[in-house]
């Protein structure tokens, strides 16, 4: 969570549901990983964060993060939608909003595009 909001929530979107102000400012657009959760199998995002996407906005994040720290955001984003109590407590705290379809208002995920 914390290597999320300290890396990608600037493009990505912040964990207060907020979208990213600066989605407007590529193309193409960063996708709101908060609003709209990937369902990529994890190696498939890991790839992504690892590597980057060429002619794109998303960095390679291999110089910037450890190993470990890219597995982390990783398996934060495969799990948005099922995270542990504690952590979905830890989340409502720090951002006052809840983590995608834990709260009443059950995201919309239909918009997802692969
Ligand atoms: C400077 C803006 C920027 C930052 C910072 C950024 N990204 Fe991205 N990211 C993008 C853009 C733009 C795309 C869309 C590329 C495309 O359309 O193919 C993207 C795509 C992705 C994808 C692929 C999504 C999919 O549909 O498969 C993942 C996963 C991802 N980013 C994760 C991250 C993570 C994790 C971080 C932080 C470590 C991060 N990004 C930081 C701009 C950013």
């Amino acid at each position: 969570m914390k290597i999320y909001t300290m890396n990608c929530a600037l493009c990505h979107g912040t964990l207060d549901n907020k979208p990213s102000l600066l989605q407007g400012s590529f193309y193409p657009a960063p996708p709101q990983l908060i609003l709209h959760p990937l369902d990529d199998p994890e190696w498939h995002i890991y790839y992504a964060v690892r590597t980057g996407i060429r002619y794109t906005g998303m960095p390679a994040w291999n110089k910037a993060l450890k190993e470990q720290e890219m597995w982390k955001v990783t398996s934060f984003l495969s799990r948005l939608e099922k995270l542990p109590p504690a952590v979905q407590d830890y989340w409502k705290k720090s951002f006052g909003s809840l983590p995608p379809a834990a709260g009443p208002e059950g995201e919309d995920h239909s918009q997802h595009h692969d």
